[in-house]
């Protein structure tokens, strides 16, 4: 099955994401964890990313369509994927039509702006393997510490609340547009993205099973 998830910065996308990858055994493709790691590492691409990133600007149409090309080119996307954080504007969208990959379900998560922004100052990930944690919603067991491989846990710098704010002014503008956009194909499917964490994945799994 081939899924998009849909919704602002810091809606659970990339928590839902991995839950549903793991379910269903296919790999998530995240645009935004593609760029960090080139960043991280200084490539090319990496450098050029650097400033939209750390702003809170979404990175130019042309080089994150040519990363999920290559992706999805790689022999494990052969049973579905998932799509964490791409497309993010219209050209992005009808790219990925170009490239004729046909897409079975458009999940959107939704949360008020107003919940965003304790979800994501709150956010702490870890500097060397990347897992994800919260300082009240996801506790690591040792305050500052990844339980996955003991590195120290850090903030990402587009985590700070004016850049918060900018993401999500960037959000309404670009990237919800794309909700009418799989709407009028039939199909997106709505979830709300307030509450525990399992009981967004009950929502989600139940918009997969209604697949259009
Ligand atoms: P990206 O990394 O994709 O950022 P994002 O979409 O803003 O996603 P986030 O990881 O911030 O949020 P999420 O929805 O995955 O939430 P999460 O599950 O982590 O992109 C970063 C940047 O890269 C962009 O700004 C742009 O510059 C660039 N970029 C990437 N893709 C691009 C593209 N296609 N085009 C152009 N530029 C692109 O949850 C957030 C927090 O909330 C966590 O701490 C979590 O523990 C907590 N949480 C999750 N669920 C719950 C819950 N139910 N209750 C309470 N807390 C919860």
């Amino acid at each position: 099955m081939n899924i998009i998830f849909l919704g602002a910065p810091g809606a659970g996308k990339g928590t839902q994401a991995e839950i549903v990858a793991q379910k269903f055994n296919i790999p998530t493709i995240s645009t935004g964890n593609i760029i960090r790691e080139a960043l991280k590492t200084g490539t090319e691409m990496g450098l050029k990313a650097k400033s939209y990133i750390e702003s809170g600007k979404l990175v130019p149409d042309e080089v994150v369509i040519g990363i999920i090309k290559e992706r999805l080119e790689k022999g494990d996307c052969g049973n579905g994927f998932i799509l964490d954080g791409f497309p993010r504007t219209i050209p992005q969208a009808e790219a990925l039509d170009a490239m004729g990959i046909v897409i079975d379900k458009v999940v959107d998560i939704e949360v008020p702006d107003e919940c965003i922004m304790e979800r994501m100052t709150g956010r702490r990930v870890c500097g060397s393997c990347g897992a994800s944690y919260h300082l009240i919603f996801k506790k690591p067991a040792q305050d500052g510490i990844c339980d996955s491989c003991g590195a120290e846990l850090v903030q990402r710098k587009d985590d700070a609340p004016d850049t918060v704010a900018d993401r999500l002014s960037v959000y309404h503008e670009q990237t919800e547009p794309l909700k009418s956009y799989y709407s009028d194909k039939n199909r997106l499917g709505i979830v709300d993205g307030l509450g525990d964490v399992a009981d967004i994945t009950e929502r989600v799994l139940s918009v997969l099973e209604d697949k259009a």
